[in-house]
């Protein structure tokens, strides 16, 4: 039979600046009537006001909302289970999750407990949750994870030092606001750290053994928008033209690894996570090269249609040249975005990098995605390269 390739995604998505001002005139998309609601949410965003509007929203609609702001970035299975130990016996109807992936991918566990019987380790791994969960709205704040329109949610292990994710058609929300104003005040190291994720998303789902047309369509538009916003994001970050591009391709980016995967740069990007608490972002711009190159003789000809979109002249050069700018291109921006490059920042030794392997070998679900098979010497290899 033919391969097939399948695509899912969020209910519902309004997108555009201030879009947030109007979530109580959507809320009949949820087809529910709604009564109470809990926000989870960060520092930041309360600071910025955006919590305070939207329970004035919701207030005006006669809807109580209570807002929630302790999970912490990149949250342990520990710190998600106490948090929602507080909550677990309150009436809530409806979530909304404004935040990083962190409140994000929280938001979305957090629906599934409230009707599963299940703790979350029953949940980890692949169409575990059985039923689904209270509706959500996901509003992201960093561009970013695109856990907004993806069946995902990652947590912590910090026993088995690990990252591990639960997937599931329950965790897509019923409706999400793209709101480029929400990111205008994102610091830049989580911008350069965060953008960099997004691309990493569309890159590997472009290379990925289970591409296809539809993902590569997010994929490729991804690529362009990214590439033509993440240097200005950056560098002028009160750009809300950047910010909404990077937004949009951050989305973009989520849609296509829900279609097709990503791969061995995320799988050797959790053990650095969960070991050695190195942020998302930040372990998979240091890995993405170098995985590009361990990969470069399957890849080539999907490295040359991403050289457009990102903005290289191809005139003159030859399939591989172009394919090595492209890795070249990469380097670029992580030097220009100030991203670390040097695992020993970190305090990772010689010594460490067999056991890194070994717990990236364990992430088959994303290492099959992968167009090279890695041996455990291979992934070694490429955490060596980041010893400098
Ligand atoms: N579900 C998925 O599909 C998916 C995909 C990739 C990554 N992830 C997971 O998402 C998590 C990382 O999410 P992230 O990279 O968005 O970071 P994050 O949510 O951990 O946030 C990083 C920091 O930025 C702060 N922050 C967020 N938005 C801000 C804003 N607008 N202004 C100022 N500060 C702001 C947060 O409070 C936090 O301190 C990881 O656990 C990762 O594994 C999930
Ligand atoms: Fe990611």
């Amino acid at each position: 039979m033919q391969h097939l390739y399948r695509f899912q995604t969020a209910d519902h998505i309004i997108a555009g600046q201030n879009s947030i001002k109007s979530l109580a005139d959507h809320l009949h998309l949820i087809g529910t009537n709604v009564k109470s609601v809990l926000i989870l949410t960060q520092p930041s965003s309360k600071r910025a006001g955006f919590v305070d509007d939207i329970v004035a929203q919701l207030s005006d609609k006669g809807i109580k909302a209570d807002v929630n702001m302790d999970i912490l970035p990149e949250p342990t299975i520990g710190n998600i289970e106490e948090v929602f130990q507080s909550i677990a016996n309150e009436p809530y109807d409806l979530l909304i999750g404004m935040g990083g992936g962190s409140v994000l991918d929280t938001t979305k566990i957090f629906s599934v407990l409230k009707t599963n019987d299940s703790n979350i380790r029953d949940l980890l791994g692949t169409d575990l949750v059985q039923k689904p969960g209270i509706p959500t709205i996901l509003i992201p704040t960093t561009s970013g994870t695109g856990s907004e329109v993806t069946p995902n949610a990652i947590v912590t292990l910090p026993e088995e030092e690990l990252k591990i994710g639960i997937v599931s058609k329950y965790l897509l929300p019923k409706m999400v606001f793209i709101d480029p104003v929400l990111t205008l005040g994102l610091p830049r190291p989580i911008t350069a750290a965060t953008g960099m994720d997004a691309f990493t998303h569309s890159l590997e789902s472009f290379i990925s053994n289970k591409a296809n047309p539809i993902s590569d369509m997010f994929a490729l538009e991804s690529i362009r928008l990214i590439s033509s916003s993440i240097i200005e994001a950056y560098q002028n970050g009160s750009s809300v033209e950047a910010r909404e591009k990077m937004l949009i391709g951050s989305m973009y980016g989520g849609m296509a690894l829900t279609s097709a995967g990503t791969a061995a740069v995320h799988a050797l990007a959790y053990p650095l996570g969960g070991r050695f608490k190195i942020t998302h972002g930040v372990a998979n711009s240091m890995l993405l090269p170098h995985v590009m190159e361990f990969n470069m003789d399957a890849i080539t000809d999907r490295l040359f249609q991403v050289a457009e979109p990102m903005g290289i002249k191809i005139e003159g050069l030859s399939t591989e040249e172009v394919a090595q700018k492209v890795v070249e291109r990469i380097v670029e921006w992580t030097n220009i975005l100030e991203i670390p490059q040097n695992l020993k920042e970190y305090g990772v030794k010689e010594e460490d990098l067999p056991e890194l392997a070994v717990a990236a070998s364990q992430v088959t679900r994303l290492l099959n995605n992968n167009p090279k098979e890695l041996s455990l010497e291979d992934m070694e290899a490429i955490y060596r390269k980041l010893l400098v």
